[in-house]
């Protein structure tokens, strides 16, 4: 399918946001690629200039959240080409996340084209800054105006990309994380494996309260008995006990996230052990009260590697190597960042470069 291309006038473009002061999400590029779906089909994909969408009020993403997404980086590295870290892993998650919520799936192929020419025509907005990247936003939702509670059959895809600074407002400095057992996040059976609207929303509360507390995000535990670790709001989490490194199973409520994947193989490829299992949380604090605990960090795209310093849970907190980075979550995010801006080889396959 050709991609129709319709650039914004020079005297339209954007006035660039200082790259050393982006936030998250706040700036959005001057293009954007759209598709729509009806008739049983994807159709006219096209590049336009950055604008609003008019939507039908009843459009059936408004109130039944028929809407999935995806969050990538592109990444310019010290020769000023993009980079790309596993585009077409994220792609293949949408489709997975399309499936769980009858949505239409995505021809992976076009989508990726679309996303790489929108990037070539966009591409003074992958910034320099150190740690600064451009953050890629693909996005489907239910266009079709209806009230009845079904797979809609119009569907509206697009992507638009944010120059970003880190997540947290700490950085790379380890964070303090909340753990809760009186709200859940997702259940069996439910769509916490999806990257899906609903499941951000129905995280917000207990965000908000934890950070009313002076924490900067929330642990989430398994619905069922409260014990099992499952994965922080925009991470996944890992433990280092005994210099094992251990981390939630994807049992179908944990977002299975790429950069989780990708530092699952690092470690692996570096010798040593990383276990998939069920922890909980009382087993944590116990290996922390023995001295067993050394490092825990999450790992996400919008976080990259993210050191923990601290754990709350019942009154009790947990107190992670001296609330100092650990040599792991350091190392991890120097071989990863190494990868995805093209300093070192990549020996995995992981990175498109896009060209400068
Ligand atoms: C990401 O890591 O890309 C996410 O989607 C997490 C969050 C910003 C929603």
């Amino acid at each position: 399918m050709e991609i129709s291309i319709t650039q914004a006038l020079p005297a339209e473009l954007k006035q660039k946001p200082d790259e050393n002061a982006l936030g998250f999400g706040a700036y959005f590029s001057d293009h954007m690629f759209v598709m729509r779906y009806n008739d049983g089909k994807w159709h006219s994909p096209a590049i336009s200039k950055y604008g609003e969408f008019s939507l039908d009020p009843a459009a059936m993403v408004l109130h039944y959240g028929q809407a999935i997404f995806e969050g990538l980086k592109a990444y310019r590295g010290k020769d000023n080409k993009t980079y790309l870290f596993r585009p077409k892993e994220n792609l293949a998650r949408l489709n997975r996340s399309a499936q769980r919520m009858c949505m239409p799936e995505l021809d992976i192929e076009l989508v990726y084209k679309g996303i790489s020419t929108l990037l070539g025509i966009d591409r003074d907005w992958v910034p320099s800054a150190p740690g600064a990247t451009l953050y890629i936003r693909p996005t489907m939702v239910a266009c079709e105006a209806g009230l009845g509670v079904r797979p809609a059959k119009e569907y509206l895809f697009f992507t638009i990309l944010s120059p970003v600074g880190a997540y947290y407002p700490e950085g790379f400095n380890p964070v303090k994380i909340f753990v809760t057992d009186k709200y859940v996040r997702a259940v069996r059976g439910g769509v916490g494996e999806a990257k899906t609207a609903g499941n951000y929303a129905a995280s917000i509360m207990a965000a908000v309260e934890a950070q009313s507390q002076g924490f900067t995000q929330v642990l989430w535990l398994d619905a069922c008995d409260r014990q099992s670790v499952e994965e922080v709001g925009t991470m996944n989490i890992f433990f280092v006990i005994d210099d094992e490194i251990i981390t939630p199973p994807l049992n179908g409520s944990i977002l299975p996230g790429i950069t989780r994947e990708s530092v699952i193989q690092l470690c692996r490829d570096q010798g040593r052990t990383v276990t998939e299992r069920a922890i909980t949380i009382d087993e944590v604090f116990q290996a922390n009260d023995e001295g067993r605990l050394q490092e825990v960090f999450g790992t996400g795209t919008a976080a990259s590697i993210s050191p923990v310093g601290s754990l709350f849970h019942k009154d009790r907190e947990c107190c992670i190597n001296h609330c100092n980075t650990g040599p792991l979550s350091q190392q991890l995010f120097d071989d990863l960042q190494a990868i995805q801006y093209g300093y070192k080889e990549d020996p995995y396959g992981w990175v498109s470069c896009l060209g400068d």
